[in-house]
């Protein structure tokens, strides 16, 4: 790894030392009074949306004082190293070429790469013709993806978000929970020889996904149906293992596509039964767009980039611990959960690519609800609360319905929260005081079409790589998931046999109730 840790640089020094004298007391009215071009310089186009991050707590010096950060880190050589193919996975010995699942058949990339992106093509090709002639198919009305986590959230948050691109005749539906109730709330609504299941899991060994998946294939046998090639799908980088389930259509990809980063590959079948071979296209052309902006923008224009200095800001010298994502339409319900794995399983480590303990924080909590909703929740607590909290809004111009006053009573509930936030209501003392000051970007797209959605979550990932870069993590092993995987393989023996010796004393006093 080429990279130097963000806390042994010199920016980091002279950050902290510009966060005591003044950035601390940061005060976001009076930079926009000083400043006539403070929206100008805060805010940028970037493919498919526009970004304002002028109500930010931040000034162009510490700005550039964080770029410093950002080049004493070594991120270009970082973020060169990951489109390059080599192993910045460390841990797990992997490269992470996400990107190469979008880029076009016919783009220059090393020639080391151009095996991998003829494979890229060769398998979204056939995935893509088998999404067709499955759409054509009148007879299947039902799919259901069986998955977890990447396998899961990618796909169910896209598909949802893009919910009037979805072609009428089919139903999607999404299983992830080991919870039965889950699966048995969904197989009752439907009939066996018109449904599709797809397996949706990078290993093929998930035990939530691989009990599901049995339990779906029980209930499709026990209904007297056989044709398991025909209603069943598997997409895994284990072909091996989905063969030996039984299931002759898998669709495979490559260990170097990390499982959150994975809706890109074939595991986004769902997304090309739903939306069709085009939209599935037209999603991967607006990431590659995002791409090449984060591979080609200069740092101090690359939004995944500044937005990435602002969390490190954030995080490390404010000190926030959280961040709300507050999407403006409804259909982007799926985008909190989506962005909790994308970031948090990233991200959050306590050691450095060395094994080193970190003296710092590193992912924040990652939350968040469509609004209006979350004005009726928790919005109360963002105004006047003790905790700041940085807060993101979405938000799309052209509405995809036709309905008279909704939408611009939407976006002026955004504008409204967000400007609320900001100015406060410094003149009401007591109860109906509000500080005000509170940070928040600001996100726009025009509509919120295939492409946008897929520039969109390019900019996260990227944004999620440039973090984890100045931390000097790996933001692409998730070795804080096993431990739990472990136990509870134990305890599922022991809740059959009632077996509670060697447990603690809490664990086994519940495994006692449970049994
Ligand atoms: O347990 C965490 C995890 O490995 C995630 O990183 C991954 O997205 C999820 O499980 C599902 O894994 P798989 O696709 O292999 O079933």
């Amino acid at each position: 790894m080429k990279t130097t840790r963000c806390d042994r640089t010199a920016a980091w020094t002279r950050l902290g030392e510009r966060f005591e004298q003044g950035g601390r007391r940061f005060d976001l009215r009076q930079a926009f009074a000083e400043d006539a071009s403070r929206f100008d310089a805060f805010s940028q186009p970037a493919p498919q949306l526009f970004a304002d991050l002028s109500k930010n707590l931040w000034d162009r010096e510490v700005e550039s004082m964080l770029l410093d950060l950002a080049r004493e880190c070594g991120l270009e050589a970082h973020r060169d190293a990951m489109f390059a193919g080599e192993h910045i996975n460390a841990t797990e010995d992997r490269a992470v070429l996400h990107t190469l699942l979008r880029t076009p058949a016919d783009a220059e990339v090393p020639a080391a790469l151009q095996p991998a992106l003829r494979d890229v093509h060769a398998t979204l090709d056939a995935m893509l013709a088998y999404a067709e002639a499955v759409r054509a198919d009148h007879t299947i009305t039902d799919v259901v993806n069986i998955g977890i986590g990447g396998s899961d959230l990618g796909p169910q948050m896209v598909v949802r978000a893009l919910a009037p691109y979805v072609a009428p005749g089919k139903r999607f539906h999404f299983v992830s929970n080991v919870d039965g109730h889950e699966l048995d709330g969904v197989l009752r609504d439907l009939a066996p020889e018109h449904t599709l299941f797809i397996v949706a899991s990078k290993t093929f060994t998930t035990a939530e996904t691989m009990t599901n998946a049995r339990s779906a294939k029980q209930w499709f046998e026990r209904s007297g149906s056989v044709d398991v090639a025909r209603h069943f799908a598997a997409l895994t980088t284990n072909v091996e293992a989905a063969k030996a389930f039984g299931i002759d259509t898998t669709f495979g990809f490559w260990d170097w596509v990390g499982g959150r980063y994975s809706l890109w590959s074939a595991i986004g079948l769902s997304i090309a039964l739903a939306i069709g071979a085009d939209g599935f296209r037209a999603l991967l052309a607006g990431a590659h767009e995002m791409d090449e902006h984060f591979r080609t923008a200069p740092l101090d224009q690359n939004l995944p980039v500044r937005l990435a200095l602002l969390d490190v800001w954030y995080r490390n010298f404010h000190g926030f611990s959280s961040r709300g994502i507050a999407p403006y339409h409804s259909a982007l319900q799926r985008l909190p959960a989506y962005l909790q794995q994308l970031e948090m399983e990233s991200n959050g480590k306590q050691v450095d690519v060395a094994g080193s303990t970190l003296g710092f924080g590193t992912s924040p909590v990652l939350w968040g609800e469509p609004g209006t909703n979350g004005q009726h929740a928790y919005f109360q607590m963002l105004h006047q609360g003790t905790d700041v909290v940085p807060l993101e809004f979405i938000a799309v111009r052209d509405p995809s319905h036709q309905l008279d006053g909704h939408h611009a009573k939407l976006l002026a509930n955004a504008l409204a929260q967000a400007q609320a936030l900001m100015v406060g209501q410094a003149d009401a003392g007591g109860h109906r005081n509000f500080p005000g000051n509170r940070p928040s970007s600001f996100f726009v797209f025009d509509q919120l079409t295939p492409a946008a959605l897929g520039a969109f979550i390019a900019l996260y990932e990227h944004r999620v790589f440039t973090s984890g870069a100045l931390w000097g993590i790996n933001s692409f092993d998730q070795w804080g998931v096993e431990l739990g995987k472990v136990l509870a393989k134990d305890l599922e023996g022991r809740l059959a046999s009632g077996d509670t010796q060697g447990l603690d004393a809490s664990t086994a006093g519940l495994l006692k109730r449970l049994k």
